[in-house]
């Protein structure tokens, strides 16, 4: 089993960047944010709970989403690995998945954090939410994503540090060269 974590603030191509990565080494991704839109979607009682909290761009509780996350990592037992795309997003997550995945006789491979300054993150989201059906890529709901990000979720990296998985990567530039990147890293920790 290979399982990274694929780190970022809103914004930062963890999506582009997950979808190319799982071609590559057959890893099953899961976005926490793809899986929440998903329940909103279908009207899910959990889409009902949680609608209002992405819209806003505020976390949803990391009950509801650490639940989440088990329940869809038991839906792959065929697995070789998963890219988490958006969680851990609190140090009680990070916890939580550490634990679970220790329980199963597994664990994280790497963290990749993707680098990309506040001024690129703005101007991605703005120009993706002309096309997009995103609420909360309205300029005022990512402010609240990125205080998010800055309040809770960044505590994160400290905690991969410790031990001893993180790893950055720029993620400004070409989106096949930073594909590379985030290979080379990959590749390194596989040999
Ligand atoms: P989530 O869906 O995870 O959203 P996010 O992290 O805020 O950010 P994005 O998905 O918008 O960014 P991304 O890094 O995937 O970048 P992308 O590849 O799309 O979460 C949404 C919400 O769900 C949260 O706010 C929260 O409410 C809830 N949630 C999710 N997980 C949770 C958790 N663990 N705990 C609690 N709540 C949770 O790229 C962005 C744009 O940039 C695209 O248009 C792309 O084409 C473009 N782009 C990508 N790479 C480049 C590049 N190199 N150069 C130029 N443009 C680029
Ligand atoms: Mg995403």
């Amino acid at each position: 089993m290979f399982n990274l974590i694929l780190f970022g603030p809103p914004g930062a191509g963890k999506g582009t960047q997950s979808a190319k990565l799982i071609d590559k080494y057959q890893l099953v991704h899961i976005s926490t944010g793809d899986l929440f839109r998903a329940h909103i979607q279908q009207e899910t009682e959990l889409g009902k709970k949680v609608k209002a909290l992405l819209a806003s761009g505020e976390l949803v509780s990391d009950a509801i989403t650490i639940a989440m996350l088990e329940e869809e990592i038991g839906n792959h037992p065929a697995a070789r690995g998963f890219i988490f795309d958006g969680f851990p997003r609190t140090v009680a997550q990070a916890e939580a998945l550490d634990k679970f995945l220790e329980g199963r006789g597994d664990k994280i491979g790497t963290v990749i954090a993707l680098d990309v300054d506040e001024d690129e993150l703005r101007k991605r989201i703005a120009e993706r939410h002309k096309v997009s059906n995103r609420p909360d890529d309205a300029a005022e709901k990512l402010v609240k994503r990125i205080d998010e990000y800055f309040g809770k979720t960044i505590h994160v990296l400290p905690f991969y540090e410790g031990q001893g998985k993180l790893r950055h990567v720029n993620g400004i530039g070409e989106i096949d060269a930073i594909f590379s990147e985030l290979c080379q890293v990959i590749d390194e920790h596989l040999k």
